[in-house]
């Protein structure tokens, strides 16, 4: 029992650590002034986003489906209202009573990404936004063997198939949110120094990815003995190169 209290604390730790590779800010720049606004930010994590939005003056509502994530946040929620939940399964027909949502690095864990937009933006009032940012080919690396290579392929095409994941969701973002009649009004690629650089990981960042991995079962069952140590190898070379991507987009309601 007290062991999983501490795997479950250093996931929180673990995603709150990820603030500060990510490039959020250029993508907060174009909310404007959210001060009194209503801001929904589904798949949460931490919630270091949304207490950056509650900090600002919004007022924020964060879902999560961890638990254990959830029990965290809570114990310093800087203004949040936190809500353990499954977002697929949330009730959004609660006509126009927000002014944004907010959701990162979640749309890839949704089966029909168009069809829960296209129910989220009901919940948004007139001049409502939604921001999405996603990343694809997490696991795009070099330099790797090419039979990691080939595994990794496969858990890719596997984790597709399931409908547990899209590993190319930052390719198809765009596509999504037209299909589901939102106007996108801004969008970018962002700089990520956990998952988009080029040479050697710094010791942090290889952590991190050690710990992203060991988070991966599926992965591991896929792919050969000492997959782990050959991609925190391929992260360290100085040679090191990622195909990653990460996208954020900003889309109104027509
Ligand atoms: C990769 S983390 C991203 C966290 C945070 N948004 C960020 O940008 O750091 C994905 C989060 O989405 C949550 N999640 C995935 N599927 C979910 C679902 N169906 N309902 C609610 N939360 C979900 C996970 O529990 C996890 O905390």
């Amino acid at each position: 029992m007290r062991e999983r209290k501490a795997v479950d604390t250093s996931l929180y730790q673990q995603y709150e650590q990820q603030k500060s590779w990510r490039s959020f800010d250029r993508v907060y720049k174009q909310l404007g002034d959210i001060k009194g606004k209503r801001i929904l930010d589904l798949g949460a994590g931490s919630g270091f986003v949304s207490r950056h939005f509650s900090k600002n003056g919004a007022n924020v509502t964060a879902v999560d489906a961890d638990a254990d994530l959830v029990q965290n946040a809570k114990l310093d929620p800087g203004g949040v209202n936190w809500v353990c939940a499954d977002f697929g399964a949330l009730d959004f027909s609660a006509e126009q009573s927000l002014d944004g949502i907010w959701t990162s690095f979640a749309i890839a864990y949704v089966g029909n990404p168009v069809s829960w937009l296209r129910r989220i933006r009901q919940s948004l009032s007139p001049g409502g936004w939604i921001a999405v940012v996603e990343m694809a080919d997490l696991l795009g690396h070099e330099p790797l063997e090419g039979a990691d290579k080939g595994a990794i392929a496969d858990f890719v095409d596997d984790a597709r198939s399931s409908g547990s994941y899209w590993f190319d969701a930052a390719h198809l973002l765009d596509d999504w949110i037209k299909e589901a009649g939102l106007s996108i009004t801004w969008s970018a690629d962002l700089n990520d120094s956990e998952l988009c650089f080029d040479g050697p990981a710094s010791h942090e960042v290889l952590a991190a990815w050690k710990w992203r991995l060991s988070r991966m079962p599926r992965l591991q069952s896929m792919t050969s003995q000492g997959f782990t140590e050959r991609f925190l190898d391929c992260l360290a070379n100085p040679n090191h190169e990622s195909h990653s991507r990460v996208r954020a987009v900003l889309a109104h309601l027509p």
